[in-house]
């Protein structure tokens, strides 16, 4: 297997685990447009810690689990040391074995290069292998990047928009990428999925610590604090209910075939 390691975010697999585990419970539910069959050949590409290459692996599928991520491979391993992980970056990875499917859950929104990742997940698969994936779709925690804009230009940060990191196209969009590379598009969907978030009131700030490293490690700590406090009171009385905030997560869904 040739991967090259480009870990772009350097995520905290504890802190994914302990509180953010709705991104793969939420996961679960795309397994049955997975369909898993015995004896297939499986790849999970963002996998993750690994929970959900070993729901797939229950079906008496032969899975494999790839993560850009160098910390989430790891604690992959530890989690399930009779599995393979390996670290490999969508965009260009490419594995010396095709695959009956490639399955996707809440990795692609980190992938701006959509083309490379899409010409990577075609040369991996079978003729007639399929793709399934779900990621943020168009107007996916937009009230969310929102909220960080108006704090940046609060603190007089002017050039962090650049440093968004999400992709989140619409239908329209990321079917014709499929469509322009060969794929024909069985199923897609666009819907609205609000995600409660643990731990009560520090639920946003965890959540930004958790996914907006990008933006966060360009502020010095007094920055940092003062960012989640303008997101928190910006987000309030729109996200938080009842003692604990509800995400504006916004997903789509997609199968394509390799014809
Ligand atoms: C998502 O799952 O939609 C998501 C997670 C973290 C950051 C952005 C989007």
């Amino acid at each position: 297997m040739n991967s090259i390691s480009i870990p772009k975010h350097n995520w905290n697999a504890f802190l994914y685990e302990d509180k953010h585990a709705f991104v793969w419970q939420y996961g679960e539910d795309l397994l049955q447009w997975l369909n898993p069959k015995p004896g297939e050949l499986i790849l999970d590409l963002g996998c993750g810690t690994g929970q959900l290459t070993a729901k797939i692996a229950e079906s008496g599928v032969e899975v494999m689990g790839i993560d850009s991520a160098a910390t989430m491979i790891e604690k992959a391993r530890q989690n399930y040391p009779h599995l393979r992980f390996e670290i490999a970056d969508a965009r260009n990875f490419q594995i010396d074995k095709l695959f009956d499917a490639v399955f996707s859950n809440a990795t692609l929104h980190w992938i701006k290069e959509a083309d490379a990742a899409i010409a990577s997940i075609y040369q991996a698969l079978k003729p007639g292998g399929r793709f399934v994936a779900e990621f943020g779709g168009k107007g996916n925690i937009q009230a969310i990047v929102q909220a960080l804009y108006i704090a940046f230009e609060q603190i007089g940060l002017s050039n962090l928009q650049a440093l968004n990191p999400w992709y989140f196209p619409s239908i329209s969009e990321y079917t014709t990428l499929l469509e322009q590379q060969g794929f024909e598009v069985t199923h897609a969907i666009l819907f609205a999925r609000p995600t409660p978030l643990a731990d009560g009131t520090a639920g946003i700030k965890n959540w930004i610590k958790m996914f907006g490293s990008d933006f966060l490690t360009q502020l010095s700590t007094q920055e940092q604090i003062q960012v989640i406090r303008i997101v928190e009171e910006y987000l309030k009385p729109t996200l938080y209910q009842d003692g604990n905030w509800m995400v504006d997560y916004r997903r789509i869904r997609i199968v394509a075939i390799k014809v």
